[in-house]
């Protein structure tokens, strides 16, 4: 396993961090982190399995250990466990975090509250809900201000999650709406890849060939909507001649409802944030 590339230093002082949960999301956090220039002498990652634990510091150059080390020294805390072992991490730590910490709760539907309520007085939280493409670079990231949080901390949070790509800023209260739309976001987009490559398929292309259509035109899409700043229903218009192929596959769409899935799909999944956080309270 080779080591993550680095990039420049990051300017000023840089908080030690403290990533509690080094799995799929944490080893994002990690690398994105070093790729954006903080030092890996700033930087740690609690595991549960010493195995999980050497591969990190192999891979990435960085301290790692179990969380009530790694919670003891660290300026600032990621929360990055699955929402059922959250408040099991949180009493593991709780003995050892000084007062007056900033927690960013990466977890879905943990809200600040749950997480000050179990750490010593004085614990400032930021809430943050990222997505896959942060791999890349090209995550987003929605932080908001929770308990005891100040702006300083939000542009620190800003600071740490700017190298996963976007970011932007919203109350907390949005928070499930973001998981439902931009943290599962990704997975509809693969749907659809995925259901689009079956519909090549049907019309007898090869399956690679299909797949090879369908990655290229999401990507150019996607490019074309951010890039061109127009509004989607003006760019599908371009693509949309009278009596044409386009119009024809939209009728389509329209009468299986595609657009009203849509809509249940993600009141839904909002629906399922809620209701997790329900259970962990
Ligand atoms: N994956 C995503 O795309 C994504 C996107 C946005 C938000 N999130 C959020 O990120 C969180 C983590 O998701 P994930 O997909 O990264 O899950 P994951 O791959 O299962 O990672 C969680 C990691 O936490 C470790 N862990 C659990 N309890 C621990 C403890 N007490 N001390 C130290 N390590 C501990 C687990 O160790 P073991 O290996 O021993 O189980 C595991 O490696 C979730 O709450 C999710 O809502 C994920």
């Amino acid at each position: 396993v080779t080591a993550a590339p680095t990039g420049p230093p990051v300017d000023g002082p840089v908080p030690l961090v403290g990533v509690l949960g080094a799995g799929k999301l944490g080893e994002i956090l990690v690398a994105g982190l070093l790729r954006g220039g903080w030092p890996a002498t700033r930087l740690q990652a609690a595991v549960r399995r010493p195995g999980r634990g050497a591969e990190i510091a192999a891979r990435y150059g960085i301290v790692t250990g179990p969380a009530e080390r790694v919670a003891a020294v660290a300026e600032v805390l990621v929360l990055a466990v699955k929402p059922q072992d959250a408040a099991a991490l949180l009493d593991q730590v709780a003995p050892v975090v000084p007062a007056g910490r900033l927690v960013v709760s990466a977890v879905a539907g943990l809200g600040s509250e749950f997480v000050a309520g179990r750490l010593p007085t004085g614990t400032r939280v930021v809430r943050v809900m990222t997505n896959t493409p942060a791999r890349i670079s090209q995550g987003m990231s929605a932080l908001s201000a929770g308990t005891g949080a100040t702006a300083e901390d939000l542009d620190v949070v800003e600071r740490m999650f700017t190298p996963l790509g976007a970011t932007v800023r919203v109350p907390e209260s949005q928070q499930d709406a973001v998981t439902a739309l931009s943290g599962s976001g990704p997975a509809y987009f693969f749907y659809l890849v995925e259901a689009m490559t079956d519909a090549g398929i049907l019309l007898g292309l090869p399956r690679q060939v299909a797949h090879d259509l369908i990655v290229q035109t999401a990507v150019g899409s996607a490019l074309l909507l951010r890039e061109s700043g127009e509004h989607p229903v003006t760019l599908r218009e371009a693509v949309t001649s009278p009596a044409g192929t386009t119009i024809s596959a939209v009728r389509e769409l329209e009468v299986h409802g595609v657009r009203a899935a849509m809509l249940a799909a993600l009141e839904a999944a909002r629906d399922r944030a809620r209701e997790i956080a329900a259970e962990l309270r």
